[in-house]
């Protein structure tokens, strides 16, 4: 049965990376049996200019009747002032929300073609692949109370809650424990235990939730140590499973293990495997409309689309074997350059992409 898919570019860079996205499935789905057909939708700053609001009625129905969501960036700093209940973020953070895509994948995978666009040295992040399970739907980005209040002394005070409950923990844990048991058979929870309830609690259910996987080797890490742990020896990790706002943090780090952020592709599930995908990278108005940015991590993330919600996994492979072969011929978008690579535009790196699915 043919598969929908709802295609929200979102702001910036999102209208462009997305235009290759789908440039490529259009090419698996004319020469490869790929069955799906696209809706399209806004979301973010585009929507808010078109309906006063970053997530409408429309989108999310939409969101919900598809059978996969690929997002291109949210954002843009005409919309910083506006206030916060409709800024381009919380187009996306509702949808996360509202779709109960808890479980957000984000690998970080060193590809060997690029080891000298990292700036750490080569012997740190050659044959890096980790896997960081990030908390999506919960923690402090959606903790309950929130604001900003006037004291009585008149000065302001701005608050917000870090929560989780046992149940969102244990969801979140054993998607990392499944997820690790395809990998190399180790998670590391990444937490602040030693200042924050919160997390004293998710180490305790990541400890019970383990009881259930004895072949995989949980470890336990505070936040700080693994920010630093990542960039001295980033290759002591398989799976990093943490709470949503450390997630959103280590998972930007990790991606400069890998060169760019242009890199790095996402995954966001529900409990049912049906899921939103997205580059982990913002909408980067500084480069938006220039032809220049990295397609990369959207078409890595349509693989993931492919082999978590549209059970293509040969196609996925196609992907990201396509991707190997246009970093082999040494095509760059410009942030992943290094000398003696040939710099391309961000439609001719899709292009390139599209042309070596044949392969
Ligand atoms: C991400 C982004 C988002 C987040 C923003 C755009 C709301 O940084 O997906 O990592 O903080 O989750
Ligand atoms: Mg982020």
């Amino acid at each position: 049965m043919t598969k929908k898919i709802l295609v929200l570019p979102g702001d910036g860079i999102g209208q462009e990376i997305m235009a290759e996205a789908v440039k490529v499935l259009e090419k698996l789905r004319a020469n490869h049996g790929l069955d799906v057909e696209f809706e399209w939708g806004l979301v973010g700053g585009a929507a808010y200019d078109k309906y006063g609001t970053p997530l409408p009625e429309e989108t999310l129905t939409r969101a919900k009747a598809a059978d996969a969501i690929l997002l291109g960036a949210v954002g843009a700093p005409k919309y910083e002032s506006l206030d916060i209940s409709v800024r381009p973020e919380k187009g996306l953070l509702g949808l996360r929300a509202e779709l109960k895509l808890f479980s957000n994948l984000r690998p970080a995978i060193m590809y060997p073609q690029l080891v000298h666009a990292s700036t750490l040295k080569p012997e740190v992040v050659s044959g890096l692949d980790i896997m960081i399970v990030r908390e999506l739907t919960g923690g402090i980005y959606f903790g309950k109370p929130r604001g900003i209040r006037t004291l009585e002394t008149g000065e302001r005070e701005g608050f917000n809650t870090l929560v989780y409950s046992e149940s969102e923990i244990q969801r979140i844990g054993r998607s990392a424990f499944d997820i690790a048991m395809k990998r190399n058979k180790r998670v590391c929870s990444v937490d602040k235990a030693n200042v924050l309830e919160c997390t004293e609690l998710w180490r305790e259910v990541m400890i019970e939730v383990a009881k259930d996987y004895p072949e995989v080797k949980l470890s336990h890490m505070y936040v700080d140590n693994a920010a630093m742990q990542l960039v001295r020896a980033p290759k002591q990790f398989d799976v990093i499973v943490t709470t949503n706002m450390f997630g959103d943090i280590l998972s930007d780090e990790a991606s400069m293990l890998t060169g760019s952020i242009g890199m790095l592709p996402s995954a966001s599930l529900d409990a049912k495997g049906k899921g939103m995908y997205e580059p982990i990278h913002g909408s980067a108005p500084d480069i938006a409309g220039k032809n220049i940015a990295n397609p990369l991590a959207t078409l890595l993330s349509v693989a993931m689309m492919l082999r978590y919600s549209l059970n293509a996994p040969s196609l996925a492979s196609r992907i990201e074997r396509a991707v190997n072969a246009v970093l082999d011929q040494g095509l760059r978008t410009a942030d992943i350059y290094s000398e003696g690579t040939k710099t391309v535009s961000t439609s001719e790196m899709g292009d390139a992409v599209t042309a070596a699915l044949a392969a």
